[in-house]
């Protein structure tokens, strides 16, 4: 096929891609009963003008956490009118103000101006309206994690959950998501005591059970007999093997693509091959296994530093304790972790001792940590 078929070619082996977009939200939800369950337990008390139960729900990736919040939060939402149900991506919105906008957002179905009002206008109005109305708010904060760096963490759960002590009579929850046990520890460091919740654990899925889920994606997202099973058997068992659905979402997706541009009316053992040399949490674990031990320690310093932006120099120090290398070795390492693509690093003028070299992890922490735990 040439370039201008692979583009135009309009016959499709996709019955319904969007059902291997990220954000799908799946209509039969299975395995979560237990833990959907707990959270409309938590959720409850609000309904009857009462205050929603705190809860931190716990489990490794793609366990379908954010499935259950946004599930449940459209059930919630879809019977009563009490209730505002607010999802918070962490990844994107780290600020007090940021957040807060998203919650102004969700009950006036506007942002506030990003200048010249106050926080504390913005957070008044919302505490007003909560007062006025009698309604509750339940925040769920996604990889709320990501609040640890920027330090926020604690100020926000307080504005949140002690509004009450200046609006009373003001009802409100959060559910703090994390995807990492370890986090779990952090939480409680970062909040203190305002938070007190009731942990819900997504425990990983089996293997039979991803099969299952992913049978399930292939029957809404493709047309019949395009995966054949031994096909879908190989996919599940690189889910199973990388304790994570959601590679075998993306080789699904990927190597359906490379069917279809190849005008195949199936997915053959061959475009799975591709898909998986292209896929990225695959790639990544291969690129760290070819790392010698001093490279992999220092990406592995790199990955569990608490600040997000790292300074060479201070990195260097801590480094040298464990490794007694030199400065120029160290510097190599470096320069090859930046080679691979899995830093980045950047001069700046900012440095307290003059020019000075940031660097940048190129993968989220978790994406570094849960390949390292599999190597
Ligand atoms: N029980 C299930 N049934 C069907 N699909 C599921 C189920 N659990 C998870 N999925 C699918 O797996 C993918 C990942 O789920 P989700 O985003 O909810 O996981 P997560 O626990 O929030 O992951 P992360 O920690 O990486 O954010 C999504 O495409 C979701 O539709
Ligand atoms: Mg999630």
């Amino acid at each position: 096929m040439d370039i201008k078929d692979i583009l135009l070619h309009d016959e499709t082996i996709f019955k319904d891609i969007n059902a291997f977009n990220p954000d799908y939200v799946p209509e039969n939800y299975k395995y979560r009963d237990s833990q959907m369950e707990s959270l409309a337990i938590c959720i409850r008390p609000a309904l009857k003008e009462g205050r929603p139960v705190n809860a931190v729900i716990l489990g490794s990736c793609a366990t379908g956490k954010t499935t259950a919040i946004k599930k449940i939060f459209e059930m919630v939402e879809n019977s009563s009118e009490q209730v505002i149900c607010c999802y918070i991506n962490c990844q994107l919105h780290i600020t007090r103000f940021g957040i807060f906008s998203q919650i102004y957002n969700k009950i006036f179905g506007h942002y506030p101006p990003e200048t010249g009002v106050p926080f504390s206008r913005i957070y008044q109005k919302i505490m007003q309206y909560l007062q006025s109305e009698k309604k509750a708010l339940i925040i769920a904060l996604d990889d709320v994690n990501y609040l640890f760096h920027s330090k926020n963490a604690n100020k926000i759960f307080y504005d949140v959950l002690r509004a009450y002590e200046e609006f009373p009579g003001v009802r409100t929850g959060i559910f703090a998501v994390l995807s990492d046990i370890e986090f779990r520890h952090t939480l409680d460091k970062n909040v203190n005591s305002v938070f007190i919740p009731q942990e819900i654990v997504f425990s990983p899925y089996t293997r039979n059970q991803m099969f299952d889920i992913l049978k399930e994606r292939v029957k809404i997202g493709f047309y019949p007999n395009v995966i054949s099973d031994e096909i879908l058997e190989q996919i599940t068992d690189y889910a199973s093997e990388n304790g994570d659905l959601r590679i075998g979402i993306d080789l699904l997706r990927i190597s359906g693509n490379r069917a279809e541009a190849e005008a195949s009316r199936n997915v053959k053992v061959k475009h799975l091959g591709e898909a998986l040399k292209s896929s990225g949490p695959l790639n990544l674990i291969n690129i760290l296994k070819s790392l010698s031990k001093p490279e992999y320690e220092l990406l592995e310093m790199i990955s569990n530093a608490d600040e997000e932006f790292l300074r060479a120099g201070e990195l260097y120090e801590v480094f040298k304790k464990k490794n007694k290398s030199s400065y120029s070795s160290f510097n190599r390492i470096l320069e090859k972790l930046e080679f691979l693509r899995l830093i980045d690093t950047k001069f700046t003028g900012k440095g307290i001792r003059g020019n000075s070299r940031l660097i940048i992890l190129r993968f989220s922490q978790k994406e570094i940590n849960k390949c390292m735990a599999l190597l």
